[in-house]
Order: C-alpha cells, then structure tokens, then sequence
C-alpha cells in the first residue's frame, strides 16, 4: 500500500489506475516529450496524463513506442477539448487523438472543463459511453466538474464518470468536493498538485520538509497519495520528475496530513471552473 509506483487505486468500474502520474502539460511535441516519457517510464513512471490542448499527444505516442514497457502496463490519460464538446464532435475528437497517440484503446478520456456558460456535456459524455462501451477506452471520467454536474450525469445517462480530475493541491483542497467524491465513488484526481510550484514556498510545508528530510515537492505529493487522491505532478526536467517519484518510502503521521489539510484557503492558481470557456463556441 502506497509503498511503490505499483500502488493503484480501484476505480468504480474496477480499472486500477495508478496512484501517480506525470503531468506533461507544456512539454513540446515531439522528440522532447518521447524522450522525457521515456526517461520517466525508466524511473518508474507507468500512468501519463496529456490532454488535446496541450499539443503533444504524438510525442506522447512515440514515447509509448520507445519506451519499452509494454502498453497494458501503462495508463494514458488524454483529454477532449472545448471546441470539441458534443456527440458527434467528441466521437470525432477521439478518432483524433488515438490518431495521434498512436494507441488501439485508451486507458482514460477525460471530457476536459464543463463549459456550463454552453452545457454540452451531457451530449459530449452520452458518446464517450458509446466510446467506453465499445471497448475503446477503459475508463470514463471529466474534468473541472462540482458535484451538481456529475449528479446531472448519473441522472440523464448511464454510466457514471469514474474519475473527476480538478485543481487540487494545499491551497485548494475543496473539502466538500473530497467529500461527494468519497460518497459518490469518484476517484478524484489532482491537477496542479504542486500549486505550480506556489506551494512549494509555504512555510509550513517547508518545515514539515526538513522534519521528514524530504523536498517539499515530496511532502506534497505524499499528502495526496495518504489522502486517497492520484496525483500527476507536471515536470519536464529529469531531476525533477526523479525526485517527485522518491515518496514511496516514508509516511506522514496524521497530524501532519491534518496540518496540511488546514492550509485550504480555497485559492485557485487556475481558471475557475464555472467562467472558464477557453476555445467553447457559444
Ligand atoms: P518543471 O517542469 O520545470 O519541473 P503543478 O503540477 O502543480 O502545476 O506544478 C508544475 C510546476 O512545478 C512546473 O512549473 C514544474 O516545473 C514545477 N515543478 C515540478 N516539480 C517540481 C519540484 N520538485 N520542485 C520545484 N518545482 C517543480
């Protein structure tokens, strides 16, 4: 149990994902984003979580091929974009990206932001069900969503979403959200784990570094694994992504998961979910 980049998590449809990713938002396409896939699946890395909008899903594919670890042994997530919300779009938006990934199935799709200025989603998911249940992806889930929009969900379709990947690090820790998650049986994920670097300079968490001899990247992504909540920390520099995997050998105690929990000021470092509607068409 969490003692391992083998530690997964079973998701409501019975798919284990793993407990800890890399993030590749803003690494360029191409030769950079297979050679830093490939050095991460090395140190251990096995789930990469990429998204239409962030232009590298070819590099992520040549990184799979290169790789060198067999395809059932890893978990891509990739994500549909706003300009693609809809049921036929999204059927087509898929096509696109497993064209581009280069991938016969797809571990997770992520319908990417609710959009709920232009509400599409409850089109946009009834084709990633028709997705999901003709085999080519193994598990379903959205993005950015409250709890009212999944219930929406779980009300008009059919299945349920099994993940929600959202902003989530000490800052913004969305207790009520952890809480349907919990009730609801879905996983949450976070984005931003590391509050984009922001949280790294707290001082609480600085302390809590040099109590555990651990960096603070380290203490954070640990607080999510013991908190239940998978986690994809983004860094394209080798040191880096080594060092973020390095949270396998020691636990925090209660108290200091409790203390981090009480830094929650509800700040987002990221759009908010009900304004955002990058690249919608309204
Ligand atoms: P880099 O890619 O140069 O490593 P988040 O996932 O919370 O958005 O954080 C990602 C940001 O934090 C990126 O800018 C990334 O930069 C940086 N980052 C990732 N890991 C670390 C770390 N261990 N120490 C400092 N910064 C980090």
């Amino acid at each position: 149990m969490l003692n391992s980049f083998e530690s997964t998590v079973t998701l409501n449809n019975g798919v284990k994902m793993p407990m800890l990713g890399l993030g590749v938002m803003s690494i360029p396409d191409g030769r950079q984003m297979a050679e830093i896939l490939s050095f991460a699946a090395e140190v251990g890395y096995r789930s990469f979580d990429t998204a239409t909008i962030y232009g590298n899903e070819k590099g992520v594919g040549e990184g799979i091929r290169q790789c060198g670890i067999p395809r059932d042994e890893l978990f891509i997530t990739t994500k549909l974009w706003n300009n693609m919300q809809g049921y036929e779009n999204a059927l087509k938006a898929f096509d696109n990206s497993m064209k581009s990934l280069g991938l016969d199935y797809l571990d997770l799709y992520l319908l990417h932001w609710p959009l709920p200025m232009r509400p599409r989603y409850i089109e946009t998911w009834r084709a990633f069900e028709k997705l999901y249940t003709e085999g080519r992806i193994h598990a379903i889930g959205v993005s950015n969503f409250n709890g009212m929009q999944i219930d929406e969900i779980v009300e008009k379709c059919e299945i349920k979403p099994m993940v929600n990947q959202v902003e989530f690090h000490p800052l913004l820790s969305q207790p009520e959200l952890q809480k349907y998650h919990q009730q609801n049986e879905v996983q949450m994920e976070a984005w931003s784990p590391l509050g984009q670097g922001e949280v790294l300079k707290n001082p609480v968490v600085r302390q809590l570094a040099e109590k555990y001899g651990k960096t603070t990247a380290q203490i954070i992504i640990r607080w999510d694994l013991q908190k239940g909540i998978v986690t994809i920390p983004k860094s394209g520099n080798p040191e880096r992504i080594k060092s973020n995997a390095d949270v396998f050998n020691f636990e925090l105690s209660n108290e200091d998961v409790m203390l981090i929990d009480s830094l929650n000021i509800g700040k987002r470092l990221g759009p908010h979910p009900d304004e955002f509607f990058a690249g919608c068409i309204l």
